[in-house]
């Protein structure tokens, strides 16, 4: 069974509040996306696994940790996974990068793929996969389901803002993944929509309506 974590840190919840805030701008919010990616990919990345290295400092030779080669990619779900990239680069700028393109028919709310590519040798690679919003849940279990169909099975998602439903739904569908949420928030509205959540991401990233 994996993990499921609600980040309860002051400093991600202080910035989820400004990117829920209506006035904030499309500059404010893709930076406040990318640091909030930062942030939870440090928590998310907590069991990275590390080796000891010999290491020659100007005073002695000591055993040090340094991580232990494990790989890793980031995936966006096109289009708002996009603006959490960088801020897991930041991390780990080695990192390799894949990218799914999702999006939601308004009227179904049913996930539609239009473009995905994975770096090679997905299978032996952790992959963090990241959206901002996880609402139904149905882009999520989709991007999961392709990820693993190309035999990768160590994967982490992480989203800023979750729904109840699409927390519930990605479980049931991917028990094994462990799950990263900035925020549970209270429920979907009728357009599945979080509430109160802070509107479209994509377009609030893109600057788009
Ligand atoms: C948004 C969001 C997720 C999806 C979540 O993308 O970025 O990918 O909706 O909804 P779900 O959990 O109900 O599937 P959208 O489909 O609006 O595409 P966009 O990022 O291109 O705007
Ligand atoms: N996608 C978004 O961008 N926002 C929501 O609230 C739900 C899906």
């Amino acid at each position: 069974m994996g993990k499921t974590v609600i980040l309860e840190h002051p400093l991600i919840q202080h910035k989820i509040s400004l990117l829920r805030d209506e006035r904030t701008g499309t500059r404010d919010f893709r930076i406040l996306v990318e640091e909030i990616a930062m942030l939870m990919g440090f928590e998310a990345l907590r069991d990275l696994p590390t080796e000891l290295v010999e290491v020659k400092t100007p005073i002695t030779t000591a055993m040090v940790p340094m991580l232990s080669g494990k790989k890793l990619a980031v995936v966006p779900i096109l289009r708002a996974g996009l603006g959490m990239v960088d801020g897991i680069l930041k991390l780990v700028p080695s990192a390799k990068v894949g990218h799914i393109g999702l999006y939601r028919d308004e009227v179904t709310h049913e996930p539609h793929e239009y473009y995905c590519k994975l770096p090679g040798g997905i299978e032996d690679r952790l992959v963090i996969l990241c959206d901002p919003m996880l609402a139904t849940g149905g882009s999520a279990v989709q991007a999961v389901d392709f990820i693993k169909e190309k035999g990768c099975n160590n994967i982490k998602f992480m989203c800023i803002i979750a729904a109840p439903e699409g927390l519930k739904a990605l479980r049931a569908a991917h028990p094994d993944i462990d799950i990263y949420c900035g925020c549970l928030d209270s429920h979907l509205n009728e357009d599945a929509y979080i509430v109160p959540g802070l509107g479209d991401a994509g377009d609030r990233i893109f600057g788009t309506k």
